[in-house]
């Protein structure tokens, strides 16, 4: 039986087309009219008006750090539940993260934690993850920040598709950073992208990504700057992903719909909560096991799924207990760091089969004791 993987690249026939054309067309660079285009695209859907194609969500989030004037010894409000990559941007700038944990609604960014954060300290920015693709509560986060007067920087690199009382995933705060990571909804690879409605800052963003290289015909350059730009035929796979992005988000929803209606009812069992006014796109599908419920716990049902050659995940090991930030301030803790000792992240990929889940589902059930 074939191994069924977490969220493993889909790719189709048009994808190697799109690349074969851009192949054709010799522009074979970081930089040519499929970057253009997908930049252009990518504003489109997230409402905003400038996008800036780069070589990973990582550089998105470092330039938009940059972009915010975020420097040595700047403390940032970061969410604790992430992947390290949102955190190691902070640290490239030389500021120190200040975690904050997750509200157990969304499991983001409590507002309740960033309101007395901000009360207490000056911050050089706010940086709110968009874990498993739910948006956070910008609801309450952007108020805050504009109140505090706090710069707002959105990771979205898992939520590309999700929506908060219908604004886009990618349209809050300054700037935006998504990801086109091999594991996410759509795929350059490697990529990822800065959103912004700020042309200047499109353009500077261009321009560090590009060594900071100034308009001479000669090289000239009296800034720092990064390779951080995408390539044009990796633009043109991302445009061709990007055409299929609705069917994406709407495979991996069903996903999350079948898994909660064959798994729910299980005992300790409860699924990543989706907020009113909110569409997730549910980029992994992730369930809690409370073991004095569950007569199991987490770690026995992933060992159970490996050995059935299905790849599960433990949930995010927060920040805060990585041993690599350990010592830095963090407001709460105790939220994540159970969905981290209870959470499991099932196959969600587009490419799955209903087959598959369906295989994922059995596992899962005779994983645990019966009742
Ligand atoms: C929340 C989050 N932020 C940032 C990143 C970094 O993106 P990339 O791998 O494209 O650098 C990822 C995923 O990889 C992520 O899940």
């Amino acid at each position: 039986m074939k191994r069924i993987l977490l969220s493993p690249p889909d790719a189709r026939p048009a994808d190697s087309e799109a690349i074969q054309r851009a192949i054709d067309s010799g522009w074979i660079a970081p930089l040519g009219p499929e970057v253009d285009a997908f930049e252009k695209e990518l504003a489109l859907i997230t409402g905003r008006d400038q996008g800036v194609a780069l070589s990973s969500g990582t550089a998105a989030l470092h330039l938009a750090l940059i972009l915010n004037d975020v420097g040595e010894g700047d403390e940032v409000l970061v969410s604790t539940l992430t992947f390290s990559a949102t955190v190691n941007a902070i640290r490239y700038v030389g500021a120190e993260p200040v975690f904050l944990d997750s509200e157990a609604s969304t499991w983001n960014m409590d507002p309740g934690l960033l309101e007395q954060a901000l009360a207490e300290g000056d911050y050089a920015a706010c940086l709110p993850v968009d874990i498993y693709g739910q948006c956070a509560d910008y609801r309450r986060i952007e108020p805050l920040c504009s109140e505090f007067g706090v710069p707002l920087i959105e990771d979205a690199a898992e939520a590309l598709g999700a929506s908060l009382n219908g604004r886009p995933a990618g349209s809050f705060g300054e700037v935006a950073a998504l990801s086109f990571n091999g594991n996410k909804i759509i795929t350059t690879s490697g990529g990822g992208a800065l959103v912004t409605d700020d042309q200047e800052w499109a353009e500077r963003a261009r321009f560090l990504a590009t060594q900071a290289r100034e308009p001479a015909p000669h090289y000239e350059h009296s800034e720092i700057g990064y390779n951080y730009r995408m390539s044009n035929l990796l633009a043109a796979l991302g445009r061709s992903q990007l055409e299929d992005l609705a069917r994406r988000v709407r495979v991996r929803r069903e996903h999350n719909a079948a898994y909660r209606e064959a798994l729910g009812d299980l005992p300790g069992v409860e699924f990543m909560p989706e907020a009113p006014g909110s569409r997730a796109t549910f980029w992994l599908t992730c369930l809690t096991i409370e073991p004095d419920g569950a007569g199991t716990n987490r770690e026995e049902v992933r060992l159970h799924l490996e050995a059935l050659d299905i790849e599960s995940r433990p949930a995010w090991k927060p920040m805060h207990l990585q041993p690599v930030f350990a010592g830095c301030k963090t407001y709460g803790g105790e939220v994540s760091a159970r969905l981290f000792t209870n959470g499991l992240c099932l196959p969600s990929g587009s490419s799955l089969t209903a087959n598959d889940r369906d295989r994922v589902i059995e596992a899962v059930l005779s994983g645990f004791p019966e009742s």
